[in-house]
């Protein structure tokens, strides 16, 4: 049984410390607060492993064996840092800091690079599932070297969710591989979120339905392809009632999106890793727009409100759930190649040899984009399936039968005014990449005219020329 430390015993780490310890595992604890460390170790006084109160850092470097594991769960960037600061000077060549937060890749690479310079180790990890995954089983995503992974590899899968009994829990490769796979969970758990609210702003402007009615459509929609956690909470955030007013608990939350920079991260990145991200892209936008709430009352005042009833446009509401539930399909798809795509021009470029079906295998469970999708992306992988998920068997089948749906349902969105840009994100992404002849001759014939860019002709390929544009 491993015995190692953790600083920062928050709502995560407090959960974390007690998962390790129910494992069998003795967890040294660091913070802040000795009243939430005590809580913890009364809370766990009963678990197999030992919960140890540290009142500094030294004492916690003390309490543990050589060569040492440190686990750090406190916010990403300056806390973080200063924590590292903190313990650097205590610890043995050898000793390892790994670092369990949503900390950007390139400063991953940057604190990997540092401490191995003083013969430190340091893993950045990914970890997913909320304060419950946490404690019961948290998704694990590792990059740095694979000497440390394999100190911590043990206790974290013995930690980590588990699907048919597979731990989710992996190391991809050097450096900020893992955090890199992190940040583009999230940015697919944005693209999803985006999804979802669109599919509600459709059924209640649209259909005009009341929360409880969109809850019973989110719980069915567990027995299809779209089976996963957020379909599930979704239908829990749609059915509650809201203790003080009686009313659905939907109805009374503030439509302004928070967002704590992961999917913004995950956009900027895939475009200089030159990759189609627009679904991503979409949400975040989307949370950016929905946060401008003051100037879009007074937006609404001058313009009118946007969305109007659909009417019969998608049949009579049977229909219309059913083409929703395709289009969703369609779309969530789209997210899911471009995501894998993004994933796989980041191990191409940073050398990485990332394993497109191991990432998929630790998103199966514990994580909060699980859902059967990832299960059957999985499948395509191992058996030999290419990164674009659209030319695989499975994944190309419900493109071909749910892009008319989601033509359907975008079409009729848009001309009643509902925003629906995740959606016509997806459905312009299809479009384009299923089109062999494009239009970005025009762009290259524009390129040229202006700056002589030059451009290849369709008749001799790889020689760069001139039109016929000036004299
Ligand atoms: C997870 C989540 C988590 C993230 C929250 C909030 O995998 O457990 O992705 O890491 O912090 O979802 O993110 P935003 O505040 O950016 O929505």
């Amino acid at each position: 049984m491993a015995h190692v430390g953790l600083i920062g015993i928050g709502v995560m780490g407090a959960s974390f410390a007690q998962n390790l310890a129910e494992e069998g595992h003795s967890v040294s604890m660091l913070d802040r607060s000795i009243e939430k460390m005590q809580a913890v170790a009364d809370a766990g006084k009963t678990l197999k492993g030992d919960l140890i109160i540290c009142k500094d850092a030294e004492a916690l470097i003390k309490s543990l064996p050589t060569p040492r594991t440190v686990l750090v769960l406190v916010p990403s960037g300056a806390p973080l840092d200063s924590v590292i600061e903190m313990v650097k000077p205590l610890l043995d060549k050898g000793d390892l800091i790994a670092d369990l937060g949503n900390s950007y890749y390139k400063e991953t690479e940057r604190r990997t690079a540092e401490l191995e310079n003083l013969g430190l180790y340091f893993l950045g990890m990914g970890i997913s599932g909320g304060a419950e995954g946490a404690r019961h089983g948290p998704s694990i995503m590792a990059g740095g070297s694979r000497e440390s992974w394999a100190r911590v590899e043990g206790a974290l899968k013995d930690a980590a969710a588990k699907f048919e009994g597979t731990p989710c829990c992996d190391w991809f490769g050097p450096g900020g591989s893992g955090h890199f796979i992190k940040m583009l969970h999230n940015g697919i758990e944005y693209a999803d979120m985006q999804q979802i609210a669109e599919s509600y702003g459709i059924m209640r402007d649209g259909l005009g339905m009341s929360a409880g009615d969109i809850a019973d459509v989110y719980k069915s929609w567990m027995n299809g392809p779209l089976n996963s956690y957020l379909i599930e909470i979704a239908g829990e955030v749609a059915a509650a009632t809201d203790p003080k007013t009686g009313g659905a608990m939907l109805d009374i939350i503030l439509d302004k999106a928070g967002q704590k920079g992961t999917g913004r991260w995950s956009v900027v990145e895939s475009l200089h890793l030159g990759q189609p991200n627009s679904l991503i892209a979409a949400a975040v936008e989307a949370r950016n727009l929905s946060a401008q709430k003051d100037s879009r009352l007074e937006m609404e005042t001058i313009f009118g409100a946007s969305p109007t009833a659909l009417g019969n446009s998608l049949g009579d509401r049977v229909d219309a759930i059913n083409s929703l539930e395709q289009a969703m399909i369609a779309a969530k798809v789209c997210a899911y190649i471009q995501g894998f795509e993004i994933l796989n021009a980041a191990s191409n470029e940073f050398e990485w040899n990332l394993d497109l079906a191991a990432i998929a295998r630790v998103w199966r469970a514990g994580c909060i984009i699980r859902s059967v999708f990832l299960d059957e992306i999985s499948d395509v992988y191992d058996n030999g399936g290419r990164s674009n998920l659209a030319l695989s068997p499975v994944f190309g089948q419900r493109l071909k039968d749910h892009i008319p749906a989601l033509q359907q349902v975008t079409a009729a969105s848009v001309a009643h005014g509902l925003h629906v840009p995740a959606m016509f994100a997806a459905l312009s992404f299809h479009n384009m990449s299923r089109t062999g002849q494009s239009t970005a001759n025009m762009i290259q014939g524009l390129r040229d005219y202006f700056g002589a860019h030059t451009f290849e002709r369709l008749d001799d390929l790889g020689t760069a020329v001139n039109g016929p544009w000036h004299d």
